[in-house]
C-alpha cells in the first residue's frame, strides 16, 4: 500500500513552514519515512531523507547556505535534487569525482496555492500534478489550509468522511431549533429522522456517491460526496466552495488532515478563517516539538477527551464534543474498530479499483479529477437510478409471468398484454440509464 501511494503527488507540509530562502530546515515524516525538507537560495523546495548518505547523521542538524543543504557532522553538501555539490573531507584533487557518485535520495516538490507536495514514487517522470480546483484556480480563489493532526491511522479517519449516516447522529443537535452552542457550530438536522439511502458509483478516479434523504415536502436531498484515490475526499460544504479534504499518513499511527478550500466563483471572502486561527475555538494547536507527529495536534485530543462539554451535550447537541472542524468524527474515529480491531473499509475494493497505477499509466493520466460536490434536491416524482432498475425487474417478472401464461394457454389477449409490458419495460429501462448517466453528468 505504501508503494501505491508513493505514485501520488502528495500534499506536506503548507508554503508558510519555510518563509524565507535558506531558512531552518524542517523534519517531515510521511508514509513512515523521516524527511527533512528546506528551502534554497533560489526560493525551491526540496525534501531529501533525513539521514546524510555518508555516514547517516541527521540533515536536520545541516546549514541551508548557498544552493544546498551542508550536513553538520563533516560537511557534505547537497542541493533540492539530491545532487552532492560538496565533499570537503576528500583531498581537493579528488573531491569533483568523488561527489559525482555521491547522491541523497530526494524527491521533487510542487508548490502551488499556499500547500507544497510531494512525489515519493520512483518513476523517472513525476505522474501529473493533480488538477484539483485547489491547484488550478487562481491564488486569490484558494483559502490558506486548515490542518488537523489525527492520531489514528489514516483509514480509519478517512471512512469517517466517507459515511453520511453519521451527520444525523453525531454532527446533529437536540432539536431543530436548539440553540448554537458556545463553541463551533450549529450542527445538523435531519427534518425526518430517517437515514439516508447511498447510492455509489465506482469512477476512474474512486467512487462518488449520494446520500438521499427525502424531506417533509416529499421531495429527495441528495448529499453528494467523493472518494478520490488514494486518500482524498470532497465532501459537500453547502456554501458553493470546493473543499478537498486529504487524509495524508504521516505513518500507520498518525494522520494529517489537510482542509483546502476553493471558491471557483471568485475571491475567497474576506473573512475565510483559516489555519490556527481557525482552531482557536477549541485552543489552538499544542506546543510543537521537532517532531513532525506534533505539528497539527490541537489541544483538544483523546487525552482530555476532545474538550466534551456535557452541559452542550445535555442541552443543546447530541455529543457534547465542539464541532468544529471535525474534532467530533476525530474523536469517533480515532478509537472505532468494526470489533476484530480492523477498519471498516475495503481496502481490497481499492487495491483493486486502482488500474492505472498497476499498469503503465502514472496517476493523473487518462482519467480526470472530478470537479467538486454538492448538494441536490429532486422532487420525488423523479426515478432514481435504482429505483428504475427495480421497476425494470419487476416489469420483467411480469412479461415472463405473462408470457408464459400466454404460451402455456395459447391465449391471445394476454400475448398483446405481455408485447405491451415488454416495450413499457424496455422504455423504463432506458429511462432509468439515462437518468443514470444524467446524475454521473451532473456530478461531473
Ligand atoms: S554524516 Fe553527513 S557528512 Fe558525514
Ligand atoms: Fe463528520
Amino acid at each position: 500500500m505504501g508503494n501505491l501511494m508513493r505514485e501520488y503527488w502528495i500534499p506536506a507540509l503548507p508554503s508558510s513552514e519555510f518563509p524565507v530562502p535558506d531558512g531552518l530546515p524542517k523534519r517531515m515524516r510521511l508514509l513512515g519515512e523521516n524527511l527533512v525538507m528546506f528551502r534554497d537560495s533560489q526560493g525551491r523546495l526540496g525534501a531529501l531523507e533525513e539521514y546524510c548518505p555518508h555516514r547517516g547523521a541527521s540533515l536536520y542538524f545541516g546549514r541551508n547556505e548557498e544552493g544546498g543543504l551542508r550536513c553538520a557532522y563533516h560537511g557534505w553538501k547537497f542541493d533540492i535534487t539530491g545532487e552532492c555539490l560538496d565533499t570537503p573531507t576528500e583531498p581537493v584533487e579528488r573531491r569533483e569525482k568523488f561527489c559525482a557518485k555521491i547522491k541523497a535520495k530526494a524527491y521533487p516538490c510542487h508548490e502551488v496555492n499556499h500547500m507544497i507536495w510531494i512525489y515519493m514514487g520512483t518513476r523517472k517522470e513525476p505522474p501529473p500534478f493533480p488538477a484539483f480546483e485547489i491547484n488550478t484556480l487562481p491564488a486569490d480563489r484558494v483559502g490558506p489550509q486548515r490542518i488537523m493532526g489525527e492520531e489514528a491511522n489514516y483509514l480509519q479517519n478517512m471512512e469517517g468522511d466517507l459515511d453520511s449516516a453519521h451527520l444525523d447522529w453525531v454532527h446533529r443537535r437536540l432539536q431543530e431549533d436548539s440553540p448554537k452552542p458556545e463553541k463551533g457550530i450549529r450542527g445538523f438536522w435531519n427534518p425526518t429522522g430517517v437515514s439516508p439511502v447511498l447510492d455509489v458509483v465506482p469512477t476512474e478516479y474512486g467512487a462518488y456517491y449520494s446520500a438521499k434523504r427525502i424531506l417533509q415536502d416529499g421531495s429527495e436531498w441528495h448529499r453528494v460526496n467523493q472518494f478520490i484515490f488514494p486518500f482524498h475526499t470532497m465532501i459537500t460544504t453547502g456554501d458553493g466552495m470546493i473543499n478537498l479534504r486529504s487524509f495524508v499518513p504521516v505513518d500507520d499511527e498518525f494522520t494529517m488532515l489537510i482542509s483546502l478550500y476553493a471558491n471557483p466563483a471568485g475571491p475567497l471572502p474576506t473573512n475565510f478563517v483559516t489555519g490556527d486561527e481557525f482552531w482557536a475555538e477549541v485552543g489552538g494547536y499544542v506546543e510543537r516539538t521537532n517532531d513532525p507527529r506534533t505539528y497539527f495536534l490541537t489541544k483538544a485530543n483523546k487525552r482530555n477527551d476532545y474538550g466534551r462539554d456535557l452541559k452542550v451535550q445535555e442541552e443543546t447537541m447530541f455529543c457534547g464534543i465542539p464541532f468544529v472542524g471535525n474534532l467530533q468524527d476525530r474523536a469517533m474515529t480515532e478509537l472505532m474498530t468494526n470489533g476484530k480491531g480492523e477498519p471498516i473499509y475495503d481496502r481490497q475494493w481499492q487495491l483493486e479499483n486502482i488500474p492505472v497505477i498497476t499498469g503503465q499509466n502514472a496517476p493523473g493520466e487518462g482519467f480526470f479529477y472530478p470537479a467538486g460536490t454538492g448538494f441536490l434536491t429532486l422532487p420525488l416524482a423523479a426515478l432514481s437510478y435504482r429505483n428504475g432498475q427495480l421497476l425494470w425487474l419487476a416489469m420483467l417478472i411480469g412479461v415472463v409471468v405473462l408470457g408464459t401464461r400466454a404460451l402455456v394457454r395459447m391465449n391471445c389477449e394476454h400475448a398483446k398484454t405481455a408485447t405491451w409490458m415488454a416495450i413499457a419495460g424496455f422504455v423504463l429501462l432506458s429511462a432509468s440509464i439515462r437518468w443514470g448517466s444524467s446524475m454521473r453528468a451532473l456530478m461531473k
